[in-house]
């Protein structure tokens, strides 16, 4: 399937979400019963990656965050206010395993990535920061130049400033 097939588009509840499978039962979960009311109430906003028969292919969901000074490594502390700091979350990111190891999910990444850009220009955001389901999802965002916190295993965060350099 040609990835240019597919295209991004806010949450809408016409899309069936009844058969998504990304064999991570809790992002599986999330997309049928919770994502809906999410979206709607501002807690989280979704995007969903459909083919050319508007089937379901992916999804990511972001919110609004912040973090905190201390879980930051030594190393990004520098000039850095000691408040938190305002931060923009993917929570969820996932692909349908039919559809793995095309490009999908760096597509949905860019995607969600483009978003925070825009934060930048109008709000103010320092960096993204991203939820690892499990080993393989660090990776994946590792790939993309996404780092550890110091004391989070399994989230990750990249600065606006390195998004910009690479997508602007
Ligand atoms: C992780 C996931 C989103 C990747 O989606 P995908 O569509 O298969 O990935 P892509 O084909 O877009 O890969 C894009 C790039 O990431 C790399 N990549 C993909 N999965 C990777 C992994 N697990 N570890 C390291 N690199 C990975 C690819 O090699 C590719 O690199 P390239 O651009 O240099 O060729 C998908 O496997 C998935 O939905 N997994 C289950 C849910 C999950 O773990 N979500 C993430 C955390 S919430």
């Amino acid at each position: 399937m040609n990835p240019l097939d597919f295209r991004i588009i806010p949450f809408d509840s016409n899309i069936d979400r009844d058969t998504f499978d990304s064999s991570i039962e809790p992002l599986n979960d999330y997309i049928k019963k919770y994502a809906k009311n999410n979206h709607l109430k501002g807690i989280g906003k979704t995007f969903l990656l459909i083919d050319s028969s508007k089937n379901l292919a992916g999804y990511y969901t972001v919110s609004m965050a912040e973090i905190l000074y201390d879980t930051l490594p030594e190393e990004s502390r520098k000039k850095l206010p000691r408040y938190p700091i305002p931060a923009m979350r993917i929570g969820r990111l996932a692909v349908d395993k039919k559809y793995h190891g095309i490009g999908l999910g760096g597509r949905l990444l860019v995607d969600a990535l483009n978003r925070a850009i825009h934060l930048f220009d109008e709000i103010g955001i320092y960096t993204v920061i991203v939820d690892a389901k499990n080993e393989s999802a660090i990776k994946f965002y590792e790939h993309y130049g996404f780092t550890k916190f110091y004391d989070r295993s399994n989230s990750l965060f990249l600065p606006i400033q390195a998004i910009l350099k690479a997508l602007k």
